[in-house]
């Protein structure tokens, strides 16, 4: 079996909304210290709706599909939703990564939630109540 799936190579090769937002509402930025990828997600929010989001990837093949499939799963989506994309769900809408790949979907959600955070910070009365 080939060690990444048609969909890892495809995003990698063509990654979707690859690029910044510059009046962002959100922008998150992380990384993983072991490998030295770093990811920075930038999010439009009106409505309470992703209406646009892009990203930068200084990373790995895996990392770059990541960012890419996690951005086309919350394009659109209600924040709440957003917020809740786990990497597994990224790696399963890849169909799957090696197992030492998985850390780079974990960015991804890791980016996602810096960026929604950084937007909850600038807009304390969206913040839902916990
Ligand atoms: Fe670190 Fe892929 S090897 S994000």
């Amino acid at each position: 079996m080939a060690l990444y799936s048609e969909k890892v190579m495809d995003h990698f090769r063509n990654p979707r909304n690859v690029g910044t937002i510059e009046d962002a509402d959100g922008i998150g930025e992380v990384g993983n210290a072991k490998c030295g990828d770093i990811m920075k997600m930038y999010l439009k929010i009106e409505d309470d709706i992703i209406k646009d989001v892009k990203f930068e990837t200084f990373g790995c093949g895996s990392a770059i599909a990541s960012s890419s499939m996690a951005t086309e799963l919350i394009k659109g989506k209600p924040v709440a939703e957003a917020m809740q994309l786990t990497n597994k769900a990224v790696a399963e809408a890849l169909d799957g990564l090696p197992d030492y790949k998985m850390h780079c979907s974990v960015l991804a959600e890791e980016a996602i939630q810096a960026a929604l955070e950084d937007y909850y910070a600038k807009n304390p009365d969206k913040k839902p109540a916990e």
